[in-house]
């Protein structure tokens, strides 16, 4: 299977998961149809971390669809949040008006709120996940995400993110950002699979340093392309790191010389996970596509 169409067939089955998990509610809370306007679209790409590395401990992709899912609701709180005025104030998301731009600012503020909360909520009050996995499974993929999204992660990066705009930042500062904004929370989504397919130890551990990698590559390629990618093809407004003057390594480096460092980082990911005595084909696959894309 190309990973085109295993990315495509992740994010229609996310996309129905919530939208049948939330339409109900729908008569009885507004916040239903932004929740979906929100994780609608989308690479999808975190979910289907979690789905690849699931399968590549013999976990069926149906049963690991409410953790990714929750996995898009989390990641979808951090783009509406990224977006707001006060933020990056970006007014375009996924080839269409960001949430503060189609909902308004307070809104979106309570939209990010509950696709966090909700999204937690997916996983642990989910009874069906509890007698599937375990109790304990369930409580340390909660605590991994927690982990991941806090002070030591995506909350603590976004800071360090807008404290380094507007200034010199030393390159050393730059990974800081990148590991705690995206990498962390990146790399919950792998470990969630790790933990319901009941990864060794040894291999969570290096499945960790394989998402860091990632996400660096990841971080990288966003980067990259706010500078090269047009607006149609992005679905989101290029040109804005170098405008809010955002710390970044292109910013340091330039494109190219970016560009090399992101493939070494790439091939140490790979080295990584190969070492894992499995195949992992999807989540190779991936990682390829992480630093080929387009968008
Ligand atoms: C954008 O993430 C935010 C970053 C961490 C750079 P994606 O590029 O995965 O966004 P979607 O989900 O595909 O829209
Ligand atoms: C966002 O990084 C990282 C998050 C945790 C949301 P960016 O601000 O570069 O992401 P985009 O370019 O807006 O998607
Ligand atoms: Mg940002
Ligand atoms: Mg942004
Ligand atoms: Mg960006």
């Amino acid at each position: 299977m190309k990973i085109e169409d295993f990315l495509r067939e992740n994010a229609c089955l996310i996309d129905e998961y919530l939208q049948h998990h939330f339409s109900p509610l729908s008569t009885t809370s507004s916040l239903v149809s932004p929740i979906l306007y929100g994780v609608e679209g989308g690479k999808k790409i975190r979910a289907s971390l979690t789905l690849a590395t699931g399968l590549s401990y013999g976990v069926e992709k149906k049963h690991l669809l409410p953790v990714a899912g929750a996995i898009e609701m989390i990641h979808a709180f951090s783009l509406v949040h990224d977006d707001l005025p006060c933020m990056d104030n970006d007014d375009f998301r996924r080839g269409k008006p960001s949430m503060h731009r189609a909902f308004g600012e307070a809104m979106a503020v309570l939209v990010g709120d509950a696709l966090l909360v909700e999204g937690l909520r997916l996983i642990a009050g989910n009874e069906e996940l509890i007698k599937l996995f375990g109790e304990e499974k369930v409580l340390d993929m909660v605590s991994v995400i927690l982990k991941a999204l806090g002070i030591e992660g995506m909350v603590g990066g976004q800071v360090l993110d807008l404290e380094g705009e507007g200034r010199e930042v030393r390159e050393e500062e730059v990974w800081e950002i990148y590991r705690k904004k995206t990498g962390s929370f990146l790399t919950a989504s792998i470990l969630c699979g790790a933990i319901a397919g009941s990864a060794p130890p040894q291999e969570k551990e290096t499945l960790k340093n394989f998402g860091i990698l990632l996400g660096e590559c990841f971080q990288i390629k966003d980067d990259i392309l706010d500078v090269t990618q047009k607006k149609e093809v992005l679905g989101k407004t290029p040109g804005k790191d170098k405008i809010q003057d955002k710390a970044t390594l292109v910013k340091i480096k330039g494109v190219e010389e970016s560009e090399k460092i992101m493939k070494s980082k790439w091939e140490e990911a790979v080295r990584l996970l190969s070492s894992i005595p499995r195949p992992f084909p999807f989540l190779l696959e991936i990682a390829r596509f992480v630093i080929e894309r387009e968008y």
